[in-house]
């Protein structure tokens, strides 16, 4: 991340005056991190489907789905942030969203189709949704702190849908995708056993 008073970014002589000025300082860092936001949102609209065709479980792929159409909103929505806020919407690229949709496609190469796969992508799910509460937490503090009210009232209303999927897969972990794996082992275990 470039910050206001990074010197690559800043025309010679203007360090110290980008320092002294919080406000513009908070601005820029509060563009910086939308433009991340939307460029995660765009790539996980290409990536959520990969985990709906490759997860067993019918709750984990309803959540995903679901989750998949308020992501394309969520996109919509910060594209309109900029236009409201008279900037230019430029995606940057997240390294934390790219490296953590890389980790599903290890997933799917490395495990079988089946209860295994499924724990993987729930878990990397639900990383990236912490990932965006953080973001989004993050530029709804730094709208209020600016004065954007409209806009920290989006970024809320965007926090508290991250929260909510969170909640929902964490639900499926504990529930569906746990009960099933510790049968899955149960199994193993007494299979073995009778075997020995
Ligand atoms: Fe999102």
């Amino acid at each position: 991340m470039k910050y206001a008073w990074s010197k690559s970014k800043q025309k010679k002589g203007t360090e110290t005056k980008a320092v002294l000025d919080p406000a513009k300082g908070l601005k820029y860092l509060f563009i910086n991190e939308l433009r991340d936001i939307l460029w995660s949102e765009k790539a996980l609209i290409k990536a959520f489907p990969k985990i709906i065709t490759n997860a067993q479980s019918p709750e984990f792929i309803n959540a995903v789905s679901d989750h998949l159409e308020t992501t394309i909103a969520q996109h919509a929505r910060i594209e309109g942030l900029f236009a409201s806020l008279g900037v230019r919407g430029a995606a940057k690229k997240c390294d934390t969203i790219d490296w953590l949709i890389r980790e599903i496609e290890q997933v799917i190469e490395h495990t079988p189709e089946g209860i295994v796969r499924d724990a993987g992508l729930i878990s990397i799910a639900q990383k990236i949704a912490h990932y965006e509460i953080a973001s989004y937490g993050i530029l709804y503090a730094f709208a209020e702190l600016l004065g954007e009210t409209e806009t920290a009232a989006l970024l809320e209303k965007t926090l508290k849908e991250e929260k909510e999927a969170d909640e929902v897969l964490t639900s499926i972990a504990k529930s569906d995708i746990s009960l099933e794996l510790s049968y899955t082992y149960m199994d193993e275990r007494n299979y073995k056993r009778r075997s020995a």
